[in-house]
């Protein structure tokens, strides 16, 4: 079993019957969502899902978890997802697989958030991970150049065929080479006020338990 398995198998240990479930996104996510299916059709196990993307939303319902849209649903009681990179203060760098926008959503009403990762994840600074922020592609060269002007060395993300990437939502990634964050606060709050921004990959206070697959074995963290 690999690490991405062992945590996504444990994270699952959490969800109960009759829970609203926030699912998340990603190669991590992925193990998770494919244990609850596992737990769906042999335990019976009763959950709403509620996917953070259109291919947690597909992958969950091949697998018969029932799932709604975070408006169909008065809150989450739990989501569990992957991210990029963790702190000592249990900030995170989410969005590598372009789903940071629902994923933001999905957590913000959620009771309790944990997260899964494997230990190459736990860095003792964000930034080493380019810092994606989804843009609204109107003015998006615009943005671009502020955040060159910024210093923030920013790459329009494009895919292997060398396409815009385009998000769940319609909207375009910037990545930011930072290499480190000294104030992450005071970055969130910067990139909150730029017009044209929709969301940044900058998840801070949001988790509450963190997943962490090593070598050793399974080590869980509380904030
Ligand atoms: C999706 O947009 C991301 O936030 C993922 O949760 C994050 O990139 C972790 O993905 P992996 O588990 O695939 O590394």
């Amino acid at each position: 079993m690999n690490l991405k398995q062992m945590v996504g198998i444990e994270a699952s240990k959490y969800v109960k019957d009759g829970m609203i479930v926030g699912l998340g996104t990603g190669s991590t996510a992925y193990y998770m969502i494919e244990e609850l299916g596992r737990r769906v059709k042999e335990e019976n196990l009763q959950i709403v899902g509620v996917p953070t993307s259109i291919a947690s939303k597909k992958q969950a319902e091949g697998l018969g978890i029932p799932v709604k849209t975070i408006d169909e649903v008065p809150y989450v009681d739990l989501t569990i997802d992957g991210a990029d990179e963790i702190d000592p203060d249990f900030g995170g760098i989410k969005g590598g697989g372009a789903a940071l926008l629902f994923e933001k959503i999905v957590a913000t009403y959620s009771k309790k958030v944990i997260w899964i990762v494997d230990q190459s994840k736990m860095v003792p600074t964000l930034g080493k991970f380019p810092l994606p922020i989804e843009v609204i592609p109107y003015g998006h060269q615009q943005v671009l150049k502020q955040f060159s002007d910024l210093g923030w060395q920013p790459s329009l993300r494009k895919n292997a065929a060398g396409e815009i990437v385009v998000t769940d939502c319609g909207h375009y990634i910037i990545d930011l080479h930072l290499e480190k964050i000294d104030d992450t606060h005071k970055l969130a709050k910067q990139l909150d006020t730029i017009v044209g921004v929709v969301e940044h990959g900058l998840f801070l206070d949001m988790v509450h338990t963190v997943i962490i697959g090593t070598p050793e074995g399974v080590k869980t963290i509380h904030a």
